[in-house]
């Protein structure tokens, strides 16, 4: 495998460094080659090919049941588009809580067959250890705590985690063990900000919040919900850029109409055939 980045592909180490030069880092979602392009033209350093994939892509009502295959497939898609931002290939659940050894064999599938610069799993106990496996297996492993989709029904459905000193206190506890596995960076979901303000601080690695507040090294949101491509009900962290569900419907609407009333296509849609070839095809109709 090789371990030489694309040229103008950010580092992986640059991230550690705008921490440390106190520099926010964006990252946003995408399961596409456009979303892929327009997210790196805007200057993001991280995309995530996330699991989320599953909800806004796939139509299934929680990131479970995304496939490995699924997931490579919509990698391919936006690592052939992204040029300057690392492109995080989400671990689908089922993929690694087996064994070290499933973890890494996964994780080398999204490099591999989907080009994911580094990988991201959810969750810390014995997923410290898959974090680990994954590292030292030369592949970079973003690691996931706080609310973890994946494992939304145990957790008492989607809420806010670390909310009590001892559940403040674990989440802690577990940012140091995933650091000290390899982890290059930490999601924070759902976490009361002077929670996230506090694990942040004790980090080396950066920390990426959804739903963390402001003191995070960086935030992430997913391009449904930040665009408003979305049309469920979204979590109070979302912010909405746009709404671009309206654009899109109302679009759709005047094409449409404009089909169905004959105002589509216009003379500037359609191609011309000269006089005489037309003549001589009717003619070669008649004839025949
Ligand atoms: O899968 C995903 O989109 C995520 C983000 C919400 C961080 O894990």
């Amino acid at each position: 495998m090789s371990t030489r980045p694309a040229p103008g592909k950010l580092r992986l180490p640059e991230l550690g460094e705008m921490k440390r030069r106190a520099d926010k880092i964006v990252m946003v979602t995408a399961y596409d080659a456009p979303a892929a392009l327009l997210a790196d033209e805007a200057g993001v350093e991280l995309i995530l090919v996330g699991d989320t994939a599953a909800m806004v892509m796939l139509g299934h009502e929680s990131t479970v049941p995304v496939t490995l295959d699924e997931m490579i497939f919509l990698t391919r898609a936006v690592t052939r588009a992204a040029r300057r931002p690392l492109v995080i290939g989400d671990l689908p659940f089922g993929t690694y809580e087996v064994s070290d050894e499933q973890a890494v064999t996964s994780a080398i599938r999204l490099v591999k067959e989907g080009g994911a610069d580094v990988v991201k799993l959810e969750g810390a106990g014995r997923m410290v250890s898959r974090v680990r496996a994954i590292a030292e297996s030369n592949i970079g492993v973003m690691a996931h705590v706080g609310l973890t989709p994946q494992s939304a029904t145990k957790l008492g459905g989607f809420r806010a985690q670390g909310r009590t000193a001892d559940a403040a206190l674990k989440l802690h506890e577990d940012a140091l063990a995933l650091e000290d596995a390899g982890a290059f960076a930490l999601v924070l979901e759902a976490v009361p900000a002077p929670v996230a303000a506090r694990i942040t601080e004790s980090l080396a690695i950066p920390t990426i919040g959804i739903g963390a507040g402001a003191d995070c090294d960086g935030q992430v949101l997913v391009w449904h919900d930040l665009l408003g491509l979305y049309q469920g009900t979204t979590p109070r962290f979302v912010k909405r850029y746009a709404d671009l569900a309206d654009e899109i419907g109302s679009a759709l609407g005047e094409y449409v109409a404009d089909v169905r009333s004959g105002a589509f296509p216009e003379e500037q849609h359609t191609y011309t055939i000269p006089d005489e070839e037309l003549a001589r095809f009717e003619e070669a109709l008649r004839a025949s």
